[in-house]
């Protein structure tokens, strides 16, 4: 890993840390369980990809060098919604694993209702949480509305809504078992992975403009850049399920083999998909030219995201 990489990781998610930790609910809250659900797979030592990422698009447009005042709170809401999706996510109604960030599974630990509500809990407190922003009101809809969509239920290239995380998942479920095509495949990981992780560049670029006229422009480009370094991320995450043990993962190793999963080297193979990923980050970096040395930081991140060995 590159130094400022490293450097720009940690930051960002000790930032992110520290706003989830005030936000979410001390875990002698009553009800003392679905507390404590939450922070176990909040604080389990996730890498905190979007919050950086965010924070990363929000410095970049502000211009200041700086990061705007209050993003954490962004940050953090973006990634409630990641840990909600991986506590649904690991659940036996749907992929069943139970080891996720090197420890159990949200289920594991407090039981299935528990863990379906915490997913629950962490969705409603990330809107509570963008809707207390300290943006103009403008803002603040403008990125409730990106956000809801993104973790939506639209999929696919014919769908009347953009893609959304949870269509995403709905579709990966429904294809499990059956060898993927290539589009189906790309569909899924749009939808599932790459919407989140677009919103969480775009919100961030909102938030770093909410101080003036944001353009469309700026917007499109951000989304090209995080729906191309996204997909790449999902690709990356199907190889590395195939390549690293479950030690290096954190996570169940081989378990996309084991239960016929829409990924990517199932239709490509893995040197391919290694291929398509690199490409795809080279692509994403095109989308970025206009903002130059600014746009340093998110480029590193996006190398970093296929770089990645876990
Ligand atoms: C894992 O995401 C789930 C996918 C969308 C592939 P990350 O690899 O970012 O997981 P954490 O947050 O670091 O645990
Ligand atoms: C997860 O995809 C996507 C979401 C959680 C929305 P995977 O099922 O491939 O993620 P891992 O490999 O379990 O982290
Ligand atoms: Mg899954
Ligand atoms: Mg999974
Ligand atoms: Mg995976």
């Amino acid at each position: 890993m590159q130094p400022n990489v490293k450097t720009l990781l940690l930051s960002g998610a000790q930032l992110t840390d520290a706003a989830l930790d005030h936000l979410l609910p001390s875990p002698d809250t009553l009800p003392h369980s679905i507390h404590r659900a939450m922070r176990h797979s909040t604080f389990a030592g996730g890498k905190r990809l979007r919050p950086v990422l965010c924070m990363e698009a929000a410095r970049m447009v502000a211009g200041t060098g700086n990061l705007p005042e209050g993003i954490a709170d962004l940050s953090a809401a973006l990634e409630m919604l990641h840990t909600y999706s991986l506590i649904h996510d690991d659940l036996p109604a749907l992929d069943n694993d139970d080891l996720r960030r090197g420890q159990p599974t949200c289920h594991v630990l407090f039981g299935e209702a528990i863990a379906i509500l915490a997913g629950d809990a962490l969705q409603t407190l990330a809107f509570q949480t963008l809707a207390a922003l300290p943006t103009p009101p403008a803002t603040t809809v403008a990125i409730l509305r990106e956000v809801a969509l993104a973790v939506g239920t639209g999929v696919g290239p014919h769908s009347p809504l953009p893609p959304g995380m949870i269509g995403g998942q709905v579709v990966d479920i429904e294809s499990e078992g059956t060898p993927p095509t290539a589009e189906l495949v790309e569909s899924i990981h749009r939808a599932k992975t790459g919407a989140l992780i677009t919103t969480s560049i775009v919100s961030g670029g909102l938030y770093g403009t909410s101080a003036h006229e944001v353009s469309a422009d700026t917007i499109h480009r951000l989304r090209t850049f995080g729906e191309k370094a996204g997909l790449a991320f999902q690709i990356v995450d199907d190889v590395l399920d195939m390549t690293q043990s479950s030690a290096e993962l954190g996570k169940t190793a081989g378990k996309d083999t084991a239960s016929i999963k829409a990924t990517w080297p199932a239709v490509y193979g893995i040197d391919q998909s290694i291929r398509d990923a690199e490409q795809l980050i080279a692509d994403a970096f095109e989308a970025l030219s206009p903002f130059g040395e600014a746009a340093t930081p998110l480029k590193s991140l996006a190398n970093y995201l296929v770089e990645r060995k876990h």
